[in-house]
């Protein structure tokens, strides 16, 4: 399994424990940044997750900010990314279970999630994308890509 995960600076801390999280159960992550708290911008951090994302051979990708709002909205921007920002565990299992989300977003700001970011990803990680009734509103969302 191989993830790419990217950050701002709200959410320096809260990347490296992920990472370490998600390699410690052997999967592969590519870190993309950034490693400092010196301000950039989450759009760019989104665009360039997203990017390296779309190159292939990634089951997924992880994107944070102090909030993970606005990095989650950034992402939800590009065609193709489907990026859920979970409140808890349930949720996140639903993500992939439901919406098949490609991104999960998480706030290194957020001091008091229910589940932490690491229960969350291993929910994600351990559902499946039901299909069926979901794969219909799945493709509804991709429509909304082209709405003006
Ligand atoms: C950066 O200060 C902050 O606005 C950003 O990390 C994020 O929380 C935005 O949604």
């Amino acid at each position: 399994m191989k993830v790419v995960l990217a950050n701002d600076h709200g959410a320096v801390e809260l990347a490296q424990r992920l990472k370490a999280h998600l390699e410690g159960k052997g999967i592969t992550v590519n870190h993309l940044g950034v490693f400092t708290e010196e301000s950039v911008d989450y759009p760019d951090i989104a665009k360039k997750a997203a990017d390296e994302y779309k190159k292939g051979g990634y089951d997924f990708g992880i994107v944070c900010c102090g909030t993970g709002e606005g990095i989650s909205m950034a992402a939800n921007k590009i065609q193709g990314i489907r990026c859920a920002l979970p409140v808890n565990a349930f949720a996140a299992e639903k993500a992939k279970e439901h919406n098949n989300a490609n991104f999960l977003a998480f706030g290194g700001r957020i001091t008091n999630y229910p589940d932490s970011p690491e229960a969350m990803v291993d929910a994600y990680m351990a559902a499946t994308f039901a299909g069926g009734r979901h794969q219909r509103r799945v493709d509804k969302l991709t429509a909304l890509e082209s709405t003006r």
